[in-house]
This record gives C-alpha cells, sequence and structure tokens, in this order.
C-alpha cells in the first residue's frame, strides 16, 4: 500500500497495512530547517506566505516517513480579519491587543470570506497538494468556537480561563451569539479550505476540556453539532481536545469521523467508551519524545497492543510536539509505529 492511502483509509475505518502516523505540530521549531526559516521571518509572515508555509509544511515529509501533512497555518488567523489585532510575542504565544469583551464588541466582529481574506491559506493549500499529489494527503484545519472564544475574550492563554467561563455564565446570550459567529467562520473557513485541496480537516478544540460536562452540553454541544452538520461531508473530519476524557461522549454526539485523544487515558479505554464507532487518534506523551529509543518503542508497543489491529487508528502524539525534541526520536517513533503498527482485523 502507498504511504500515501493510509491515512485517509484508517480516518474511514478501512483495512490498511499498518498504522498510519502524523504529528500534531510536526512542523516546527525542534526542525533545525525550520528554525533557519524562522530566523528570516516572523511566524505570521511565514503563514501569510504561501512559499514559507507550503516550505516548512513539506519539511517533516521529506524527512521523516509520515503519513499525512497538515498545511502551517494557526487556528488564530481568521480572528484578525474579525477585526482582532493579533500578535505573537517570542516568549508567551499569541496575544489579542483587543479582546472581546462586551455584547458591542461581539456584534461588531467582522464576517470573514475566507477565499479573499485568507487567500494566503488557500494559496498555500493549493501549492502544498500539488507538491504532495503523490505523496501523502493534506489536512487542513481550524480552532473550535470554544477554544477561539477563550483566546478572543481572554486576549491570550490563560489558566483558570475565568473571562471566558465569567462571560458563558453570567451573559450567556452574548457568549452564544460569539459561539455563533465562531461557527460559521469555523464552518466557511473549512469548506473553503477542502475547495482548495485539503483532504481531511482538524478541529482544534485544545482548551475545552475546562469545562464541566454540563458547561459542555448547554454551551458548546449545540454549536459544535452545527459546524460538524455544516462541514463538507466529501472528506473526513478530526475532532481533538486536549483533557476531555469526560466529554468524550458529547464530543462524540458533537460529530467529527475520527476523535483526537490526549494521552491522559488510555487509547483502548477512550475508545470502549465510544463503543468504538468513530475512528481514534492518538496519544502518545508528546514528553515521551524527550527521552530515549526504548522508552519511546515501549510506548509505542502499548498503545498499538491496546487497539490489538482494529480498524480506525491513527497514530498520533496527545498534543503538540515539543520544541525541545531531537529529531533522531521522531525518526525512530515513526519508523516503530510502522514496523510495529498494527495488523488489519
Ligand atoms: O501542526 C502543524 O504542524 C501545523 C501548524 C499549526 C500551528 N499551530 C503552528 C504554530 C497548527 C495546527 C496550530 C494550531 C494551534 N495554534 C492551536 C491548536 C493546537 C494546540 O496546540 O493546542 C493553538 C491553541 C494555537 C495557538 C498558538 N499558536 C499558540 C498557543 C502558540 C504559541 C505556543 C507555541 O507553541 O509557540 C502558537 C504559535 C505557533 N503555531 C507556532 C507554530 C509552529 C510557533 C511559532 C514560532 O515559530 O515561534
Amino acid at each position: 500500500m502507498a504511504r500515501g492511502d493510509r491515512f485517509l483509509k484508517a480516518c474511514r475505518r478501512e483495512a490498511v497495512d499498518c498504522t498510519p502516523v502524523w504529528l500534531m505540530r510536526q512542523a516546527g521549531r525542534y526542525l533545525e530547517e525550520y528554525r533557519l526559516v524562522r530566523k528570516r521571518h516572523s511566524f505570521l509572515d511565514m503563514c501569510k506566505t504561501p512559499e514559507l508555509a507550503v516550505e516548512v509544511t513539506l519539511q517533516p515529509i521529506r524527512r521523516f516517513d509520515l503519513d499525512a501533512a497538515i498545511i502551517f497555518s494557526d487556528i488564530l488567523l481568521p480572528l484578525e480579519k474579525m477585526g482582532l489585532r493579533l500578535s505573537f510575542t517570542d516568549a508567551g504565544g499569541p496575544v489579542i491587543e483587543n479582546p472581546v469583551r462586551s455584547r458591542r464588541d461581539v456584534v461588531n466582529l467582522r464576517v470573514v470570506d475566507p477565499e479573499e481574506d485568507l487567500v494566503y491559506v488557500m494559496d498555500a493549500l493549493e501549492m502544498a497538494r500539488r507538491q504532495l499529489e503523490t505523496i501523502v494527503p493534506l489536512i487542513g484545519f481550524c480552532g473550535a468556537p470554544f477554544t477561539l472564544a477563550s483566546y478572543l475574550i481572554e486576549g491570550s492563554g490563560s489558566k483558570h480561563y475565568h473571562l471566558a467561563k465569567g462571560m458563558m455564565h453570567t451573559e450567556a446570550s452574548t457568549f452564544h451569539l460569539l459561539m455563533e459567529k465562531l461557527t460559521d467562520m469555523a464552518a466557511r473557513y473549512v469548506n473553503a479550505q477542502v475547495r482548495h485541496g485539503a483532504q481531511a480537516i482538524q478541529v482544534f478544540d485544545s482548551w475545552v476540556g475546562i469545562l464541566s460536562t454540563t458547561d459542555y452540553r448547554d454551551y458548546v454541544l449545540p454549536h459544535m453539532k452545527r459546524l460538524f452538520s455544516s462541514l463538507d461531508r466529501s472528506v473526513p473530519s478530526i475532532h481533538f481536545g486536549v483533557g476531555t476524557f469526560h466529554l468524550l461522549p458529547l464530543m462524540e454526539e458533537a460529530g467529527g469521523d475520527v476523535i483526537g485523544l490526549d494521552w491522559r487515558a488510555p487509547i483502548d479505554e477512550a475508545w470502549a467508551l465510544l463503543k468504538k464507532r468513530p475512528a481514534i487518534q492518538g496519544n502518545l506523551d508528546p514528553t515521551a519524545l524527550l527521552t530515549s529509543f526504548e522508552y519511546i518503542e515501549t510506548q509505542v508497543r502499548d498503545i498499538l497492543s491496546r487497539v490489538d489491529g482494529a480498524k480506525g487508528h491513527i497514530f498520533n502524539l496527545g498534543h503538540g510536539i515539543l520544541p525541545t525534541t531531537p529529531v533522531e526520536n521522531v525518526a525512530f517513533l515513526v519508523d516503530a509505529v510502522h514496523s510495529h503498527g498494527g495488523r488489519p482485523t
């Protein structure tokens, strides 16, 4: 089977010759060739210059035997076009200068036309797709409404997300209006990505794990259901969250052909909770890649033995690869997944 087929087949729960693997944040600072480009350009310039975005998208594909590429971009880029002033600091990540705090701020958010406002993402997808055509499929992505809302409201990453939760609990109609606008944007954005070459879509709900099940049901689930039901069904979708073991059944109800896990629960327990209906992606702890070949191998074997050859497993980390990860450990991981990787049942 060609390297190119495994990932999409596994998303559809079809038989594969060995387990496909890709890594969240596989294009990034742990790669010397990424750091070289990054030395000369800001992160935002890299995202907005299709030639550079394509170059770094392809870097990990050239180096490792990965089974999918993910377009180089960021979940926060569309927010600029909604009217937010966004920057990325070298130390602390993204910052929004004018966060959304009132109903008026929410009402004033602009509607994004992805094909025009994010033309650089569309161009990068088309260029990357042309170069990857016979090699591996290309994944597009967006942030989920809650994760985007929490950045919009807090203005940066946050420990407790008390401003976001505060709006949710004390100004519910404003919060819902914000979620509706973000849901519309995300659906249009990823559907445009599919038109321009994305062959699968990952929805990142990285911060939703901070919510209780009741808050998820009341404030997030209706929007996520609408998002997944508006997605172009011609490509598979991956629904990923961090710290979401308690939310998995609700996430499944929301939608997604594949559920993406972090590392906190064993993959077989998480999958059993979902009665193995969707495909599953995960779930090596990213810190395992900072250890030794021996430890990585025991963890790969553990995950694969828990899956036990069942159809519909995509190997990945439980969250993004860490910038201090040694490249030889990544190469070892990818080869270990393929050589031990799940005989189909
Ligand atoms: O996976 C990939 O290789 C594709 C590219 C990608 C990036 N960000 C590049 C990036 C993807 C899929 C994302 C998604 C993203 N961005 C998420 C969801 C996934 C997750 O990690 O939970 C979130 C929350 C963001 C917002 C964001 N962007 C943060 C919090 C940060 C700072 C933290 C960090 O790692 O530096 C970024 C910056 C960012 N996005 C970098 C990269 C390669 C580092 C930029 C640099 O080179 O300085």
